[in-house]
């Protein structure tokens, strides 16, 4: 295989409808999470004995994990029709009823960060999900009227990095909850080698498991190694990369061996040199990185948890002597 060299312009402008190509489009090609692709198969064949549209769904996991994707599988699986929303772009109540009203029959309605939602929309969202009915007050003061509509079937499928958030009414409403959790490492083999495949390159098999090495067990973060390693192909015109090609790469991108980056390793340092060690709250911690504390918990936390190398105490976080060493690695390299 030989790639032709291609103006760096276009790399970037391609970049979503390679994210297109990549997505899985039905169950049997989503990799892992076996128990919830078995209970969605028993889910939507029930359903369409009783030709009723399937429960609602909520998906649940870290950022990258395949949420969005199985929305999607849904409804192809199912072949209706899905509409998307992201919850903040849900602001008034009219925008809520427009979308419940205007749902596809027997279609999904798709509403991503649903913990974003207010809890007024929420309590709209409470009947529409139970009776296919809402209610609301519209206008105000002398004038203002109660309008009730009836629903088309309809399911609505919602998805939350942060279902602590959620409302337990809300929450007892979906008929099945899927917990998304990280890959295994073999699971992100497997994703890795039909993802280099939609993409035309080619990475030897220690190559691949350096890239499962270092995606922190999350598919999207795969792909995106993947598409930089592409790009690097492409630049070098390569065949064949392996595992030290892969490094060299990667580690160019400040992508560590435990998958780490920047960010990942500003987090320990600050940790370390700034607080001692710990333990420091959430709040401080982020301040001090300049972040959102909703990005340090959501989006890297979770991962430097996971591998030890920091804990969460009643009084903050610490990093622990596997984290320490780590840090000690980095410097020496
Ligand atoms: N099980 C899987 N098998 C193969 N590819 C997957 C799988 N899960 C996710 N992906 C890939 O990872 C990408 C990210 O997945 P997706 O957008 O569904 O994540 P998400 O959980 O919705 O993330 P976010 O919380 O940020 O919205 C998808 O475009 C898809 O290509
Ligand atoms: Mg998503």
């Amino acid at each position: 295989m030989k790639m032709k060299k291609i103006p760096a312009s276009s790399l970037t402008q391609r970049e979503p409808l390679l994210d297109n190509i990549l997505r899985p489009k039905n169950l049997s090609e989503f990799i892992g999470q076996q128990k919830i692709k078995e209970r969605l198969r028993l889910i939507i064949n029930g359903a369409k004995k009783r030709k009723e549209p399937i429960d609602h769904i909520l998906f649940v996991g870290p950022p990258g994990v395949g949420k969005t994707t199985l929305a999607f599988i849904l409804a192809e699986e199912q072949k209706v029709s899905i509409k998307a929303v992201s919850a903040p772009s849900l602001q008034k109540t009219g925008d809520l009823v427009a979308l419940l009203t205007n749902a596809p029959e027997n279609g999904i309605i798709f509403i991503d960060e649903i913990h974003r939602l207010s809890s007024s929309l929420e309590e709209i969202l409470y009947s529409a999900m139970e009776d296919r009915s809402i209610s609301f007050i519209a206008g105000k003061g002398p004038g203002a009227r109660v309008l009730n509509f009836k629903l088309p079937p309809f399911t609505l499928v919602g998805a939350t990095t942060r279902p602590a958030l959620l409302s337990n009414p809300l929450r007892d409403r979906f008929g099945f909850i899927a917990s998304l959790d990280f890959y295994s490492h073999e699971e992100m083999v497997e994703i890795i080698k039909r993802s280099q495949k939609l993409l035309g390159i080619e990475l030897s098999e220690d190559g691949v498991h350096e890239v499962a090495k270092r995606s922190r067990g999350v598919p999207r973060i795969a792909n995106r190694l993947l598409k930089r390693i592409r790009d690097y192909i492409e630049v070098e015109e390569m065949e064949i990369i392996d595992k030290e090609e892969v490094k060299k790469i990667l580690d160019l991108m400040g992508i560590d061996d435990k998958g780490l980056d920047d960010l990942d390793r500003k987090i320990l340092f600050t940790l370390r040199d700034k607080f001692s060690g710990g333990p420091v709250g959430i709040k401080t911690l982020a301040a001090v990185l300049n972040e959102s504390p909703e990005t340090i918990e959501v989006v890297y936390e979770p991962y430097l948890l996971r591998i030890g190398f920091i804990q969460r105490t009643p009084r903050g976080r610490i990093i622990t002597p596997l984290g320490l060493s780590h840090l000690m690695r980095c410097s020496n390299g």
